[in-house]
Protein backbone atom coordinates (compact mmCIF):
# COMPACT_ATOMS: atom_id res chain seq x y z
CA UNK A 1 0.00 0.00 0.00
CA UNK A 2 1.41 3.28 -1.11
CA UNK A 3 1.01 6.32 1.20
CA UNK A 4 -1.25 9.22 -0.33
CA UNK A 5 0.95 12.36 -0.96
CA UNK A 6 -0.52 15.18 1.06
CA UNK A 7 -1.36 18.04 -0.73
CA UNK A 8 -0.44 21.43 0.71
CA UNK A 9 -0.59 24.73 -0.03
CA UNK A 10 2.33 27.05 -0.96
CA UNK A 11 3.30 29.28 1.83
CA UNK A 12 3.89 32.79 0.55
CA UNK A 13 5.90 35.45 1.39
CA UNK A 14 3.37 37.95 1.83
CA UNK A 15 1.91 35.36 4.53
CA UNK A 16 5.12 35.86 6.24
CA UNK A 17 5.60 39.62 5.95
CA UNK A 18 1.79 39.60 8.17
CA UNK A 19 3.33 37.08 10.25
CA UNK A 20 5.70 38.75 11.60
CA UNK A 21 4.21 42.04 10.99
CA UNK A 22 7.24 43.12 9.12
CA UNK A 23 5.55 45.81 7.03
CA UNK A 24 4.29 47.34 10.64
CA UNK A 25 7.50 47.95 12.22
CA UNK A 26 9.81 47.64 9.69
CA UNK A 27 9.18 51.36 8.36
CA UNK A 28 10.35 51.69 5.00
CA UNK A 29 14.10 49.87 5.81
CA UNK A 30 13.11 46.05 5.76
CA UNK A 31 10.74 43.71 3.70
CA UNK A 32 11.01 40.35 2.12
CA UNK A 33 12.16 39.58 -1.09
CA UNK A 34 10.83 36.67 -3.74
CA UNK A 35 13.38 34.40 -2.32
CA UNK A 36 11.59 34.42 0.70
CA UNK A 37 15.02 36.40 3.01
CA UNK A 38 14.91 39.69 4.56
CA UNK A 39 16.17 42.60 2.84
CA UNK A 40 17.19 45.74 3.91
CA UNK A 41 16.59 48.90 2.32
CA UNK A 42 19.22 51.38 4.08
CA UNK A 43 17.94 54.72 2.33
CA UNK A 44 14.28 53.74 3.26
CA UNK A 45 13.14 54.15 -0.29
CA UNK A 46 12.47 51.63 -3.06
CA UNK A 47 15.33 53.20 -5.44
CA UNK A 48 18.40 52.81 -4.12
CA UNK A 49 20.34 49.33 -3.04
CA UNK A 50 18.84 46.82 -1.39
CA UNK A 51 20.69 44.09 0.62
CA UNK A 52 19.97 40.72 1.76
CA UNK A 53 20.34 39.76 5.28
CA UNK A 54 21.02 35.96 4.73
CA UNK A 55 23.67 36.78 2.11
CA UNK A 56 25.63 39.16 4.87
CA UNK A 57 25.35 36.30 7.25
CA UNK A 58 26.74 34.23 4.71
CA UNK A 59 29.61 36.84 4.10
CA UNK A 60 30.25 36.80 7.55
CA UNK A 61 30.63 33.14 8.32
CA UNK A 62 33.05 32.44 4.89
CA UNK A 63 34.92 34.75 7.13
CA UNK A 64 35.32 32.54 9.73
CA UNK A 65 32.96 35.12 12.09
CA UNK A 66 30.37 33.21 14.52
CA UNK A 67 27.02 34.09 15.42
CA UNK A 68 25.50 35.89 17.37
CA UNK A 69 26.53 39.32 15.89
CA UNK A 70 25.40 42.30 16.32
CA UNK A 71 24.66 44.28 12.45
CA UNK A 72 25.03 47.99 12.52
CA UNK A 73 23.62 49.92 9.69
CA UNK A 74 24.83 52.88 9.53
CA UNK A 75 23.29 53.95 6.62
CA UNK A 76 19.92 53.76 8.43
CA UNK A 77 21.06 56.52 11.12
CA UNK A 78 21.90 59.14 8.19
CA UNK A 79 18.49 57.70 6.46
CA UNK A 80 16.55 59.13 10.32
CA UNK A 81 18.75 62.36 10.54
CA UNK A 82 17.49 63.27 6.83
CA UNK A 83 13.61 62.45 7.24
CA UNK A 84 13.77 64.32 10.31
CA UNK A 85 15.50 67.71 9.05
CA UNK A 86 13.36 67.35 5.80
CA UNK A 87 10.05 66.74 7.07
CA UNK A 88 10.86 69.81 9.86
CA UNK A 89 12.10 72.05 6.44
CA UNK A 90 8.75 71.14 4.42
CA UNK A 91 6.51 71.75 7.14
CA UNK A 92 8.27 75.62 8.59
CA UNK A 93 8.36 76.12 4.75
CA UNK A 94 4.52 75.41 3.93
CA UNK A 95 3.77 77.11 7.32
CA UNK A 96 5.48 80.22 6.67
CA UNK A 97 7.33 79.71 9.59
CA UNK A 98 10.31 82.24 10.12
CA UNK A 99 12.61 80.10 12.05
CA UNK A 100 14.29 76.76 11.38
CA UNK A 101 15.18 73.82 12.86
CA UNK A 102 18.22 72.17 14.30
CA UNK A 103 18.35 68.57 15.87
CA UNK A 104 20.35 66.79 18.10
CA UNK A 105 21.45 63.86 19.29
CA UNK A 106 21.04 62.49 22.86
CA UNK A 107 24.33 61.04 23.52
CA UNK A 108 22.75 58.50 26.53
CA UNK A 109 20.46 57.01 24.13
CA UNK A 110 23.43 55.17 22.63
CA UNK A 111 26.69 55.65 23.47
CA UNK A 112 28.58 53.92 21.38
CA UNK A 113 31.56 55.59 19.66
CA UNK A 114 31.02 54.35 16.11
CA UNK A 115 27.47 55.46 16.58
CA UNK A 116 27.68 59.38 17.74
CA UNK A 117 30.62 59.76 14.93
CA UNK A 118 28.25 58.27 12.28
CA UNK A 119 25.27 60.93 14.04
CA UNK A 120 27.79 63.92 13.00
CA UNK A 121 29.23 62.84 10.15
CA UNK A 122 25.85 62.27 8.60
CA UNK A 123 24.55 65.49 9.99
CA UNK A 124 26.90 67.43 8.93
CA UNK A 125 25.25 68.55 6.17
CA UNK A 126 22.08 69.21 8.56
CA UNK A 127 23.77 70.82 10.99
CA UNK A 128 22.91 68.32 13.31
CA UNK A 129 24.21 68.79 16.99
CA UNK A 130 24.71 66.04 20.34
CA UNK A 131 23.27 66.50 23.55
CA UNK A 132 25.12 65.96 26.39
CA UNK A 133 24.16 64.79 30.16
CA UNK A 134 27.33 64.21 31.92
CA UNK A 135 30.98 65.10 32.16
CA UNK A 136 32.15 61.78 29.83
CA UNK A 137 29.69 62.89 27.42
CA UNK A 138 30.66 66.00 27.33
CA UNK A 139 34.15 65.32 26.59
CA UNK A 140 32.85 63.01 23.92
CA UNK A 141 30.48 65.47 22.21
CA UNK A 142 33.63 68.39 22.27
CA UNK A 143 36.45 66.15 20.54
CA UNK A 144 33.76 64.68 17.96
CA UNK A 145 31.62 67.32 17.00
CA UNK A 146 33.46 70.18 15.13
CA UNK A 147 30.30 71.94 13.22
CA UNK A 148 30.28 75.78 14.35
CA UNK A 149 26.84 75.59 13.51
CA UNK A 150 25.38 73.14 15.61
CA UNK A 151 24.43 72.84 18.55
CA UNK A 152 25.74 71.59 21.95
CA UNK A 153 23.22 71.07 24.23
CA UNK A 154 24.57 70.40 28.35
CA UNK A 155 21.72 68.70 29.99
CA UNK A 156 22.58 67.09 33.68
CA UNK A 157 24.42 67.97 36.66
CA UNK A 158 27.27 70.49 36.22
CA UNK A 159 30.14 70.79 38.67
CA UNK A 160 33.16 73.51 38.03
CA UNK A 161 34.78 70.94 35.99
CA UNK A 162 31.78 70.28 34.02
CA UNK A 163 31.00 74.15 33.57
CA UNK A 164 34.71 74.93 32.76
CA UNK A 165 34.69 71.85 29.79
CA UNK A 166 31.55 74.01 28.01
CA UNK A 167 33.21 77.04 28.87
CA UNK A 168 36.00 76.06 26.71
CA UNK A 169 33.98 74.80 23.91
CA UNK A 170 32.58 77.86 23.85
CA UNK A 171 36.01 79.98 23.38
CA UNK A 172 36.59 77.14 20.27
CA UNK A 173 33.86 78.09 18.66
CA UNK A 174 31.13 75.39 19.52
CA UNK A 175 27.58 76.51 20.21
CA UNK A 176 27.54 75.29 23.26
CA UNK A 177 24.32 75.90 25.74
CA UNK A 178 24.24 75.15 29.58
CA UNK A 179 20.79 74.46 30.24
CA UNK A 180 19.68 75.39 34.11
CA UNK A 181 17.83 72.41 35.42
CA UNK A 182 18.67 73.49 39.42
CA UNK A 183 19.05 76.97 40.51
CA UNK A 184 21.73 76.57 42.22
CA UNK A 185 23.72 76.02 39.05
CA UNK A 186 23.88 79.70 37.86
CA UNK A 187 26.14 81.08 40.45
CA UNK A 188 28.68 78.38 39.44
CA UNK A 189 28.55 78.99 35.64
CA UNK A 190 28.53 83.01 36.05
CA UNK A 191 31.53 82.47 38.80
CA UNK A 192 33.42 79.90 36.23
CA UNK A 193 32.36 82.16 33.10
CA UNK A 194 34.00 85.39 34.70
CA UNK A 195 37.21 83.63 35.80
CA UNK A 196 37.41 82.23 31.99
CA UNK A 197 36.13 85.69 30.51
CA UNK A 198 33.71 84.06 28.14
CA UNK A 199 29.85 84.99 27.67
CA UNK A 200 28.02 81.72 27.97
CA UNK A 201 24.93 80.60 26.60
CA UNK A 202 22.00 79.67 29.22
CA UNK A 203 19.19 77.88 28.79
CA UNK A 204 16.17 77.24 31.20
CA UNK A 205 14.68 73.57 31.69
CA UNK A 206 11.36 74.06 32.85
CA UNK A 207 8.87 71.92 34.61
CA UNK A 208 5.65 71.66 32.68
CA UNK A 209 2.26 71.27 34.06
CA UNK A 210 1.68 69.05 30.83
CA UNK A 211 1.98 65.08 31.63
CA UNK A 212 2.80 63.11 28.64
CA UNK A 213 1.29 59.22 29.27
CA UNK A 214 3.75 56.03 28.83
CA UNK A 215 6.51 54.42 30.82
CA UNK A 216 8.35 57.88 31.00
CA UNK A 217 5.52 59.98 32.30
CA UNK A 218 7.50 60.68 35.08
CA UNK A 219 9.58 63.08 33.20
CA UNK A 220 6.99 65.58 32.83
CA UNK A 221 4.24 67.27 35.41
CA UNK A 222 4.53 68.89 38.79
CA UNK A 223 6.50 66.10 40.42
CA UNK A 224 9.37 66.00 37.93
CA UNK A 225 12.95 65.47 39.29
CA UNK A 226 14.24 68.01 36.44
CA UNK A 227 13.51 71.16 35.84
CA UNK A 228 12.82 74.49 37.15
CA UNK A 229 9.17 75.49 38.57
CA UNK A 230 7.76 79.02 37.69
CA UNK A 231 8.49 81.04 40.56
CA UNK A 232 12.16 79.71 40.18
CA UNK A 233 12.09 81.12 36.45
CA UNK A 234 11.08 83.72 37.60
CA UNK A 235 14.47 84.30 40.08
CA UNK A 236 16.90 83.51 37.60
CA UNK A 237 15.28 86.01 35.24
CA UNK A 238 15.18 88.73 37.95
CA UNK A 239 19.13 87.48 39.25
CA UNK A 240 20.48 87.37 35.50
CA UNK A 241 18.86 91.11 35.30
CA UNK A 242 20.46 92.14 38.19
CA UNK A 243 24.07 91.17 36.88
CA UNK A 244 23.26 92.38 33.73
CA UNK A 245 23.63 89.13 32.15
CA UNK A 246 20.16 88.35 30.99
CA UNK A 247 21.54 88.78 27.50
CA UNK A 248 23.43 84.99 28.05
CA UNK A 249 19.37 83.86 28.54
CA UNK A 250 19.19 82.11 25.05
CA UNK A 251 17.05 78.81 25.07
CA UNK A 252 14.17 77.13 26.82
CA UNK A 253 14.15 73.43 27.23
CA UNK A 254 11.19 70.77 28.22
CA UNK A 255 11.76 67.01 28.10
CA UNK A 256 7.93 65.29 28.34
CA UNK A 257 9.43 61.81 28.70
CA UNK A 258 10.39 59.48 25.58
CA UNK A 259 8.31 57.13 23.31
CA UNK A 260 5.26 59.96 23.63
CA UNK A 261 2.67 57.59 22.18
CA UNK A 262 0.02 60.59 21.76
CA UNK A 263 0.57 63.52 19.63
CA UNK A 264 -2.02 65.28 22.18
CA UNK A 265 0.77 65.19 24.64
CA UNK A 266 3.38 66.57 22.76
CA UNK A 267 0.76 69.63 21.53
CA UNK A 268 -0.41 70.49 24.64
CA UNK A 269 3.46 70.36 26.30
CA UNK A 270 4.62 72.47 22.75
CA UNK A 271 1.61 75.31 23.78
CA UNK A 272 2.41 75.39 27.36
CA UNK A 273 6.40 76.04 26.31
CA UNK A 274 5.79 78.19 23.98
CA UNK A 275 3.77 80.44 26.28
CA UNK A 276 6.78 80.80 28.95
CA UNK A 277 8.61 81.25 25.72
CA UNK A 278 6.84 84.54 25.55
CA UNK A 279 7.32 85.55 28.39
CA UNK A 280 10.64 85.45 28.59
CA UNK A 281 10.98 87.38 25.87
CA UNK A 282 8.87 90.08 26.84
CA UNK A 283 11.11 90.07 29.83
CA UNK A 284 13.58 91.12 27.59
CA UNK A 285 15.46 88.02 27.10
CA UNK A 286 17.03 87.66 23.43
CA UNK A 287 16.26 83.36 23.42
CA UNK A 288 16.15 82.36 19.79
CA UNK A 289 15.70 79.15 20.53
CA UNK A 290 13.38 76.62 21.51
CA UNK A 291 14.15 72.71 22.83
CA UNK A 292 11.53 70.46 23.04
CA UNK A 293 13.73 67.36 24.26
CA UNK A 294 13.01 64.00 23.12
CA UNK A 295 9.48 61.80 23.18
CA UNK A 296 9.54 60.95 19.18
CA UNK A 297 8.08 57.94 19.62
CA UNK A 298 9.03 54.29 17.57
CA UNK A 299 5.84 52.26 16.21
CA UNK A 300 7.40 49.27 17.64
CA UNK A 301 4.48 47.05 16.92
CA UNK A 302 3.40 48.59 14.10
CA UNK A 303 -0.33 49.24 15.16
CA UNK A 304 -0.15 53.14 14.85
CA UNK A 305 -2.44 53.65 18.14
CA UNK A 306 -1.20 55.62 21.49
CA UNK A 307 -0.35 51.80 23.13
CA UNK A 308 2.97 52.45 24.84
CA UNK A 309 4.66 50.58 22.33
CA UNK A 310 3.73 52.58 19.31
CA UNK A 311 2.08 56.17 18.00
CA UNK A 312 -0.71 57.40 16.93
CA UNK A 313 0.80 60.00 14.37
CA UNK A 314 3.57 59.90 11.60
CA UNK A 315 6.62 61.96 11.08
CA UNK A 316 5.03 64.60 8.89
CA UNK A 317 2.36 65.19 11.70
CA UNK A 318 5.01 65.62 14.34
CA UNK A 319 6.29 68.24 12.43
CA UNK A 320 3.69 70.20 11.31
CA UNK A 321 2.18 69.80 14.61
CA UNK A 322 4.87 71.48 16.66
CA UNK A 323 5.40 74.35 13.99
CA UNK A 324 1.96 75.16 13.93
CA UNK A 325 1.29 75.34 17.75
CA UNK A 326 4.72 77.78 17.99
CA UNK A 327 3.77 79.54 15.39
CA UNK A 328 0.01 80.13 16.69
CA UNK A 329 0.74 80.95 20.44
CA UNK A 330 4.14 83.50 19.01
CA UNK A 331 2.31 85.13 16.66
CA UNK A 332 -0.51 86.87 19.07
CA UNK A 333 1.92 88.92 20.30
CA UNK A 334 4.62 89.18 17.15
CA UNK A 335 7.00 87.22 18.96
CA UNK A 336 9.45 85.95 16.64
CA UNK A 337 9.65 82.49 15.72
CA UNK A 338 12.52 80.69 17.63
CA UNK A 339 14.98 78.25 16.13
CA UNK A 340 13.23 74.34 17.01
CA UNK A 341 15.52 71.92 18.62
CA UNK A 342 14.66 68.69 18.81
CA UNK A 343 16.61 65.97 21.00
CA UNK A 344 15.55 63.06 19.11
CA UNK A 345 16.80 59.54 20.64
CA UNK A 346 15.17 56.44 19.85
CA UNK A 347 13.44 57.49 16.95
CA UNK A 348 17.27 58.24 15.38
CA UNK A 349 18.72 54.50 16.52
CA UNK A 350 15.82 52.22 17.08
CA UNK A 351 15.91 50.98 13.32
CA UNK A 352 19.82 50.53 12.78
CA UNK A 353 20.84 47.68 14.32
CA UNK A 354 20.16 44.31 14.39
CA UNK A 355 20.84 41.44 16.74
CA UNK A 356 21.58 38.37 14.37
CA UNK A 357 21.55 34.83 15.67
CA UNK A 358 21.58 31.12 15.14
CA UNK A 359 18.67 28.99 16.45
CA UNK A 360 20.56 25.76 17.96
CA UNK A 361 17.63 23.46 18.53
CA UNK A 362 14.06 23.97 18.83
CA UNK A 363 12.03 21.43 20.90
CA UNK A 364 8.64 20.09 19.37
CA UNK A 365 5.21 20.51 21.40
CA UNK A 366 4.12 17.58 19.13
CA UNK A 367 3.44 14.57 21.50
CA UNK A 368 4.17 11.05 20.65
CA UNK A 369 1.55 8.93 18.83
CA UNK A 370 -1.05 7.81 21.40
CA UNK A 371 -0.45 3.89 22.16
CA UNK A 372 -3.15 1.52 20.63
CA UNK A 373 -3.23 0.22 24.30
CA UNK A 374 -3.16 2.20 27.52
CA UNK A 375 -1.17 0.21 30.32
CA UNK A 376 -3.38 -1.02 33.18
CA UNK A 377 -3.56 1.59 36.06
CA UNK A 378 -5.25 1.17 39.18
CA UNK A 379 -7.17 4.72 38.62
CA UNK A 380 -9.05 5.82 35.46
CA UNK A 381 -6.77 8.85 34.70
CA UNK A 382 -5.49 7.46 31.55
CA UNK A 383 -9.31 6.42 29.92
CA UNK A 384 -10.61 9.63 30.98
CA UNK A 385 -8.28 11.81 29.32
CA UNK A 386 -8.59 9.19 25.62
CA UNK A 387 -12.29 9.93 26.64
CA UNK A 388 -11.93 13.65 26.52
CA UNK A 389 -9.61 13.23 23.31
CA UNK A 390 -12.75 11.12 21.44
CA UNK A 391 -15.01 14.22 22.78
CA UNK A 392 -13.54 17.37 21.32
CA UNK A 393 -16.67 18.84 19.27
CA UNK A 394 -17.32 22.35 18.74
CA UNK A 395 -20.22 22.11 20.95
CA UNK A 396 -18.18 20.92 23.75
CA UNK A 397 -14.68 22.66 23.30
CA UNK A 398 -14.45 24.78 26.69
CA UNK A 399 -16.32 21.28 28.68
CA UNK A 400 -13.24 18.95 26.81
CA UNK A 401 -10.60 22.20 27.95
CA UNK A 402 -11.52 22.28 31.23
CA UNK A 403 -11.26 18.63 31.74
CA UNK A 404 -7.75 18.05 30.15
CA UNK A 405 -6.61 20.69 32.08
CA UNK A 406 -8.04 19.35 35.24
CA UNK A 407 -6.60 15.89 34.45
CA UNK A 408 -3.16 16.83 33.56
CA UNK A 409 -2.90 18.11 37.23
CA UNK A 410 -4.83 15.29 38.47
CA UNK A 411 -1.95 13.47 36.73
CA UNK A 412 0.74 15.71 38.38
CA UNK A 413 -1.13 14.50 42.06
CA UNK A 414 -0.85 10.99 41.98
CA UNK A 415 2.51 10.72 40.48
CA UNK A 416 3.60 12.65 43.49
CA UNK A 417 2.03 10.30 45.81
CA UNK A 418 3.37 7.47 43.82
CA UNK A 419 0.11 6.33 42.45
CA UNK A 420 1.25 6.41 38.82
CA UNK A 421 4.60 5.37 37.38
CA UNK A 422 7.05 7.75 35.25
CA UNK A 423 5.88 6.28 31.92
CA UNK A 424 2.29 6.82 32.77
CA UNK A 425 3.05 10.10 33.89
CA UNK A 426 4.15 10.66 30.28
CA UNK A 427 1.33 9.12 28.46
CA UNK A 428 -0.77 11.40 30.90
CA UNK A 429 0.76 14.85 29.66
CA UNK A 430 1.14 13.03 25.87
CA UNK A 431 -2.31 12.79 25.96
CA UNK A 432 -3.37 16.02 27.11
CA UNK A 433 -0.85 17.68 24.58
CA UNK A 434 -2.79 15.82 21.74
CA UNK A 435 -6.25 17.12 23.35
CA UNK A 436 -5.30 20.61 23.34
CA UNK A 437 -4.17 20.15 20.02
CA UNK A 438 -7.54 18.46 18.86
CA UNK A 439 -9.01 21.67 20.26
CA UNK A 440 -7.21 24.36 18.26
CA UNK A 441 -7.89 22.48 15.67
CA UNK A 442 -11.56 22.13 16.23
CA UNK A 443 -11.19 25.76 17.29
CA UNK A 444 -10.06 26.99 14.18
CA UNK A 445 -13.06 25.78 11.99
CA UNK A 446 -15.46 27.42 14.39
CA UNK A 447 -17.46 30.95 14.19
CA UNK A 448 -17.39 31.43 18.34
CA UNK A 449 -13.93 30.39 19.87
CA UNK A 450 -13.90 30.92 23.98
CA UNK A 451 -11.90 33.85 25.11
CA UNK A 452 -9.96 31.63 26.97
CA UNK A 453 -8.87 29.29 23.87
CA UNK A 454 -8.02 32.03 21.54
CA UNK A 455 -4.70 32.05 23.58
CA UNK A 456 -4.31 28.06 23.36
CA UNK A 457 -1.54 28.58 20.52
CA UNK A 458 0.81 30.06 23.61
CA UNK A 459 0.60 26.59 24.99
CA UNK A 460 1.35 24.90 21.92
CA UNK A 461 3.97 26.85 21.03
CA UNK A 462 8.09 24.90 20.32
CA UNK A 463 10.74 26.53 21.96
CA UNK A 464 13.72 27.76 20.19
CA UNK A 465 16.99 27.62 21.17
CA UNK A 466 18.61 31.07 20.30
CA UNK A 467 22.30 31.51 20.51
CA UNK A 468 22.71 34.95 22.11
CA UNK A 469 22.81 37.15 25.66
CA UNK A 470 20.39 39.61 25.97
CA UNK A 471 22.87 40.89 28.37
CA UNK A 472 25.81 41.46 26.51
CA UNK A 473 24.01 41.80 22.75
CA UNK A 474 21.25 44.57 23.67
CA UNK A 475 20.95 46.42 20.21
CA UNK A 476 19.49 48.84 21.80
CA UNK A 477 19.27 50.30 25.65
CA UNK A 478 16.17 51.38 26.05
CA UNK A 479 14.40 48.34 24.80
CA UNK A 480 15.02 47.04 28.02
CA UNK A 481 10.98 46.16 29.17
CA UNK A 482 10.10 47.35 25.40
CA UNK A 483 8.22 45.00 22.82
CA UNK A 484 10.91 44.63 20.45
CA UNK A 485 10.10 42.58 17.32
CA UNK A 486 11.62 39.18 16.14
CA UNK A 487 11.39 37.26 13.08
CA UNK A 488 13.51 34.41 11.21
CA UNK A 489 15.81 35.86 8.56
CA UNK A 490 15.41 33.37 5.83
CA UNK A 491 13.00 30.65 4.19
CA UNK A 492 10.18 33.13 4.47
CA UNK A 493 8.45 31.88 1.54
C1 LIG B 1 16.76 65.35 28.22
C2 LIG B 1 16.51 64.24 27.26
N1 LIG B 1 16.51 64.49 25.95
C3 LIG B 1 16.28 63.51 25.04
C4 LIG B 1 16.05 62.20 25.43
C5 LIG B 1 15.79 61.18 24.38
O1 LIG B 1 14.45 60.86 24.30
P1 LIG B 1 13.91 59.96 23.08
O2 LIG B 1 14.78 58.77 23.02
O3 LIG B 1 12.52 59.67 23.43
O4 LIG B 1 13.99 60.78 21.83
C6 LIG B 1 16.04 61.90 26.78
C7 LIG B 1 15.77 60.51 27.19
O5 LIG B 1 15.21 60.20 28.19
C8 LIG B 1 16.27 62.93 27.74
O6 LIG B 1 16.27 62.68 29.04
Amino acid sequence: MSATPQKTRKWTTEESINLYGIDRWGAEYFSVDEHGDIVISPNGTEEGPRVSLPKIVKGMLDRGMNMPVLLRIENILGSQIKALHETFAKAIKELNYNGSYKGVFPIKVNQQEQVVEAITQFGRKFDHGLEAGSKTELIAAISILQNRNACLICNGYKDAEFIDLGLYATKMGLQCFFVIEIPGELDLILERAAIIGVQPKLGLRIKLAARAEGKWAESGGDSSVFGLNMSQIIHIVDRLKNENKLDCLRLLHHHLGSQISNIRDIRVGVMEASRIYEELVQEGAPMGHLDLGGGLAVDYDGSRTNEPSSRNYTLGEYCNDIVETIATVLDKSNTPHPTIITESGRATVACYSILLFNVLDVSSYTPLPIPKKLPETSNDLLENLLYAYNMVTPEDIQECYNDTFFYRDQARQLFEHGQISLRERAIAEDLFRHILIKIAKTAAKSEHVPREIQKIHDLLSDVYYGNFSVFQSLPDVWAINQLFPVSPIHRLD
